[in-house]
């Protein structure tokens, strides 16, 4: 069973596991801000970040520029399997870049549907956080996360500068 749950620090082990599986000291769509994979080994260092997700959700002690922001794990049979940001507002970067969800899948858990079905669940968080319009972007080439987009309702709007730009309207049901 597929769950969103939000940053804990108990699951440490379990996360380092899955962000070392994206090969690279970073995660696209990750929520580490400045902070490289390699500092989020320190436990102290994890629990702060965590700590600072979780401020984020309810808009405080954002990054300038930054906006609110709910962070949540992708939790299947409850292992790790990926994470998915909703960001309640758009900023000028968001409307053109960003949108409003970003996420990312551990590689050995691709293909099985759990990129489609959490993006499914973070459109019923941007329900609840009053959305009626959802964007959500994905690079040109980016075949797996334009699937996801648009087997979740995506329209596409444009393509500016090699960025796909779909919107997802969220006033239709639910
Ligand atoms: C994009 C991403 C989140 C998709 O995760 P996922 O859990 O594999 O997605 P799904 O299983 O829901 O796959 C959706 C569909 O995309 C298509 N797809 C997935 N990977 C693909 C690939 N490598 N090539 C072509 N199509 C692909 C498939 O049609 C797939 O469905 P299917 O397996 O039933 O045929 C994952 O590839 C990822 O984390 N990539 C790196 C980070 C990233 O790009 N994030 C998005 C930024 S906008």
């Amino acid at each position: 069973m597929l769950e969103l749950v939000g940053p804990d620090a108990t699951r440490h082990v379990d996360w380092l596991a899955m962000a070392d599986e994206f090969g690279r000291d970073r995660i696209e769509g990750g929520d580490l801000g400045s902070r490289t994979i390699a500092e989020l080994r320190d436990p102290n260092t994890f629990a702060a970040w965590v700590s600072l997700l979780r401020d984020n959700e309810r808009g405080e002690n954002l990054s300038d520029g930054f906006v609110a922001c709910t962070s949540r794990w992708i939790v299947v049979d409850d292992r790790l399997v990926g994470s998915v940001s909703i960001r309640h507002v758009l900023n000028d970067y968001l409307r053109e870049i960003g949108g409003h969800i970003g996420y990312a899948v551990r590689p050995s858990e691709r293909r099985k549907g759990y990129a489609t079905a959490a993006t499914a669940l973070a459109l019923d968080d941007c329900r609840r956080l009053g959305i009626d319009r959802a964007l959500v972007t994905c690079d040109d080439t980016n075949v797996a996360s334009a699937t996801v987009i648009e087997r979740n309702g995506g329209v596409l709007e444009d393509i500016p500068n090699g960025k796909r730009r779909y919107w997802v309207d969220l006033t239709d049901e639910g």
